[in-house]
């Protein structure tokens, strides 16, 4: 078998700022589930601005393998007409979700109450991530599956040919495992209810509304309660999707970071399940400006506007760390250039990722000359207020979050910093390497092949 080639990727320090305005590509989360929502609507559901990363392409192709039309348009303009809920069709083969466990997770909900066989696998780094957290809760609907050892994919899922409704309480804040309940529950008779200790992202409630479900929310302490009226007629309905702030976080902390750079990043989703980046670099003392605020589709959007700050550690505490849960790679970056010890609190979940991202983030750092530690759960970054050394080259073990924050973090240090392989950037943010090029704007590229 042959191995995927590798992409190694060296980041220097520029010969210019960050300057002028830049758009990045759409939000993750919103173009997975407007891709699967829309296959379950009757009629054509017109998309704009679906990011066209690896990721959700493998969602395209999973659900055009389960019945629904998808067609590209033109650039990110994608149409799906959709087979109604309950209508999707068995897939003839194995689908394949590359890399992303959103993807995985969100799917086999929506297969679980299709009376039909589906087998799911997905790359090496997906194949190790865990499933029982969906399957716990959806095999109450009466669909069945089957795993590896340890409940890893590849899964074979026979779905319910009567599904029942879901009631639920989430052991874990996880937007997937709510998202794979209530994308089960919308073709079960009655009401699905989900239960989460912690707020997380509520782009699931907020398009399922946006389709005609019919869809309430009360709060719960700190979390919330989700109930979701089952096998409504959903219709077709555009959607526009905001560019990914989990995509604009790579840019802004680059900006705080390099001297002298100012930028805004228009069109970025601003939901407030999504910002706790941003609220954290403020706190740090970061000036993050929001202009042109707007609501598109039941999401808040506005452009960010960002210069070059002196930062200061701080204390993240762990209720944040739903709201900013992919973050934490490049927040630990920035931390490393700040001023005293920042402690990021809570990240067992980043355990689960695409790597151990915990683990990863911490041998990121201390590879390039920064102090850190990991204590229980929590990442303690010791800043100096100095870029740390850099000069090492990155291990991102399939992970295109990692890549991204171990190219920001050589914007700024002494030597150059390198990664492995920056591959898997293409996940969720093509033209990465050419739109930070671009920003930087000097004669050289700051971001080159070694
Ligand atoms: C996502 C939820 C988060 C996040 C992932 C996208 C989603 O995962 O890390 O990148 O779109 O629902 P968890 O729900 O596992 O925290």
């Amino acid at each position: 078998m042959t191995q995927p080639e590798l992409k190694p990727l060296v980041a220097r320090r520029p010969a210019a700022p960050l300057a002028g305005s830049l758009s990045v590509p759409g939000d993750k989360s919103i173009s997975h589930r407007a891709l699967m929502i829309g296959a379950l609507a009757v009629g054509e559901t017109r998309i704009a601005g679906l990011l066209e990363g690896e990721d959700v392409l493998r969602t395209a192709a999973a659900m055009q393998a389960l019945g629904a039309e998808v067609t590209r348009h033109s650039a990110t303009v994608w149409c799906v007409a959709g087979r109604g809920v309950g209508g999707l069709a068995e897939p003839a083969d194995v689908l394949d979700m590359g890399n992303s466990g959103t993807a995985a997770r969100l799917l086999t909900g929506i297969v679980a109450s299709h009376p039909f066989f589906t087998v799911l696998t997905g790359d090496a780094s997906l194949r190790a991530r865990p499933m029982r957290r969906v399957i716990e809760p959806l095999a109450a609907c009466g669909a069945r599956f089957a795993t590896r050892e340890g409940g890893r994919l590849p899964m074979a899922v026979q779905g319910a040919r009567d599904a029942l409704p879901l009631e639920y309480r989430l052991p874990v804040a996880s937007a997937q495992v709510k998202s794979a309940v209530l994308l089960c529950g919308l073709n079960a008779p009655g009401f699905t209810r989900v239960e989460e200790p912690a707020a997380t992202r509520d782009h699931s409630e907020n398009m399922l509304r946006h389709f005609g479900a019919e869809v309430s929310v009360e709060s719960l302490g700190a979390g919330r309660a989700i109930t979701l009226r089952g096998q409504p007629h959903l219709r077709a309905a555009d959607v526009m999707v905001p560019g990914d702030a989990s995509s604009a976080a790579f840019p802004v902390v680059a900006a705080l970071l390099v001297p002298g750079s100012r930028l805004r990043i228009e069109g970025v989703g601003l939901n407030p399940l999504r910002t706790g980046l941003f609220a954290t670099l403020r706190e740090m003392g970061a000036t993050l400006t929001v202009e042109n605020e707007r609501s598109e589709g039941g999401e808040a959007v506005g452009d960010l506007v960002v210069a070059h700050a002196a930062l200061r550690g701080v204390d993240v505490p762990p209720d944040r760390a739903p709201r900013m849960i992919d973050e934490y790679p490049v927040l630990a970056v920035a931390a490393a250039c700040a001023s005293g010890i920042t402690r990021m609190r809570g990240l067992h979940e980043l355990r689960v990722k695409e790597s151990d991202r915990l683990a990863a983030t911490a041998a990121l750092l201390a590879a390039n000359g920064v102090r850190v530690e990991i204590d229980g759960d929590d990442l303690l970054v010791h800043g100096t207020g100095q870029p740390p050394a850099g000069g090492a080259v990155v291990e991102t073990h399939m992970d295109h979050r990692l890549a991204m924050s171990a190219l920001v973090l050589g914007l700024v240090t002494d030597q150059p910093v390198g990664v492995d392989d920056a591959s898997f950037i293409d996940t969720s943010f093509p033209g990465f390497v050419a739109l930070m090029n671009a920003a930087l704007g000097g004669a050289a590229p700051a971001l080159t092949a070694p």
